[in-house]
């Protein structure tokens, strides 16, 4: 561990949920439309002291800890605002955000998600050429609303008051509401872990200036990856000064099909492990999911403890994500090419030589992963028939200063590409990332004694929506969008 320089970062300007991430246990995602735009800019002035910074995060945090340590009973009351807007906003707001899309027309931030679901993201497509998503995702999307808490009450009871200040559903509403949905941390001991099971959000950019526990892991970043107008982002240079100190919000409504994920499992187990020592089939399950995310459920990484799941290493900040795939560009026998962590942070696997030539470097594409749960526990019925019934998923989310290096990239040029990572000499494709990938559902390296063996998969994750939104500083609010009461 250890301590960096301190940081530039106006901490008290960037909205919380970006580099500290808003606590929650539930979280609104409201998506609304300015109807009234002279009174959404007077009623924002209203809002905006409602907004949680970096700084009130590290606070609430810091209540939180002293909570635990004082082992009182129950949860800190406690809730966090945030709001962003999509390219569509802005044009309603009349601001000018060109240098929020430094890519002109096919910038996909100006282009919108609806739009770039089609043309990069491979999202299935309907016959009326849009992608084959939820109503309330087709429409025109203005902006986003997060309010998230420990408890439905508590976010509820804010939910009330944002709704007093732009007026909504009265006469002089200044936004109309289009969807409100609500995220859940599952419940027990699935707290922290996503549908199918596996431990999630153990993997986030540690950020040069700004973190100041650094535990063994992948490189940090500069701040500017996240937070825009900083060393590390794209179009520092060009943005204007109220475009500063924000981050672009790529939102994805995915609904996980998880009974079919588990028959998925069940039916074709792992027969040996790479030591060649028989597994049972609950076992070879187990191996097999591991494998296709590159983490067992728990959160041990497969590249540390390949053939056995090891719960105390995943507890361990300092081990838990100390692994860098090196020296493995010919071999998938700890770790599938196509496992989702390989395929979304190849870390050294495009850096160290031997690496591909000329060496691709892994910084500029990472994202900082925010979201939550959504949809209830499996029911019985579903798990005895192994086919879904009932909507749930991630509310996928997560932060960057370029859209079209962090979330569109991963999606399209690593995930969606079945010759990624483009070493040279492999015998065949790494294949789809097996969770997210979008075409056709094909990986290797599942069977690490038969790395070149080739398994085809349904869809386990639909997008039903998203947007991509533009998350301002406190400044950019009050100086640009906002007008005086
Ligand atoms: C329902 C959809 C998804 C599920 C169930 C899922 C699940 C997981 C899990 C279990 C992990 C390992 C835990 C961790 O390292 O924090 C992970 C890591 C990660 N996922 Fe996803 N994920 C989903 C969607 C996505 C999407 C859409 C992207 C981006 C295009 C993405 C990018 C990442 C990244 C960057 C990591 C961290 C990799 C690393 O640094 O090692 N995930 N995900």
């Amino acid at each position: 561990m250890s301590t960096p320089a301190p940081t530039t970062l106006d901490l008290n300007n960037i909205q919380g949920d970006i580099l500290s991430g808003l606590p929650k246990k539930t979280q609104f995602y409201i998506t609304f439309n300015v109807v009234d735009v002279a009174k959404f800019k007077k009623d924002l002035n209203k809002f905006i002291p409602l907004i949680k910074t970096v700084a009130g995060v590290l606070k609430d945090r810091q209540a939180i800890d002293d909570h635990k340590k004082k082992k009182l009973p129950g949860l800190v009351p406690l809730t966090g605002v945030n709001i962003a807007f999509s390219h569509l906003g802005f044009v309603k707001l009349g601001i000018d955000d060109s240098t929020l899309a430094p890519g002109g027309d096919q910038d996909p931030f100006k282009l919108g998600q609806r739009k770039d679901a089609i043309t990069t993201l491979g999202d299935p497509v309907k016959l009326d050429n849009n992608p084959d998503w939820d109503p309330e995702f087709l429409q025109d999307i203005h902006g986003l609303i997060l309010i998230s808490g420990e408890s439905h009450a508590s976010i509820e009871k804010k939910k009330l008051e944002v709704d007093a200040i732009f007026g909504v559903n009265t006469p002089h509403a200044s936004i109309k509401e289009i969807a409100t949905i609500r995220g859940d941390v599952r419940p027990g001991d699935e707290a922290a872990h996503e549908h199918f099971g596996f431990l999630d959000g153990i993997s986030n950019p540690v950020v040069n200036g700004f973190d100041t526990v650094i535990n063994p892991g992948p490189k940090t970043v500069d701040p500017g990856v996240l937070v825009t107008g900083h060393p590390g982002d794209p179009g520092q240079t060009q943005r204007a000064p109220w475009a500063t100190d924000g981050s672009f919000l790529a939102f994805r409504y995915l609904f996980q099909l998880v009974p079919e994920f588990n028959q998925f499992l069940k039916k074709n187990p792992v027969k040996k492990d790479g030591n060649n020592n028989p597994l049972t089939p609950q076992q070879g399950s187990e191996l097999l999911g591991a494998r296709m995310v590159g983490r067992w459920k728990s959160g041990a990484p497969i590249d540390v403890t390949p053939f056995k799941d090891d719960p105390a290493l995943a507890k361990d900040p300092k081990r838990n994500n100390d692994f860098a795939f090196a020296g493995e560009i010919d071999t998938q026998l700890r770790c599938p090419f196509a496992a989702h962590v390989r395929k979304t942070n190849p870390r050294d696997d495009l850096e160290v030589p031997p690496s591909p030539i000329p060496s691709i470097p892994v910084g500029p594409h990472r994202i900082m992963r925010r979201g939550v749960q959504f949809g209830p526990e499996l029911t019985d019925e579903e798990k005895h028939s192994g086919r879904t019934t009932k909507g749930r998923g991630l509310l996928f989310a997560c932060y960057q200063s370029s859209l079209v290096n962090g979330f569109q990239f991963l999606q399209q040029t690593w995930a969606n590409n079945a010759n990624f990572p483009p070493f040279e000499n492999l015998p065949g494709d790494p294949g789809l990332d097996p969770l997210i990938g979008q075409g056709p559902r094909v990986m290797s390296g599942l069977d690490p004694l038969d790395e070149q063996q080739t398994v085809s998969m349904p869809t386990f994750i639909v997008p039903r929506g998203g947007e991509y939104f533009f998350s301002p500083s406190l400044n950019g609010l009050k100086t640009t969008i906002a007008t005086a009461a």
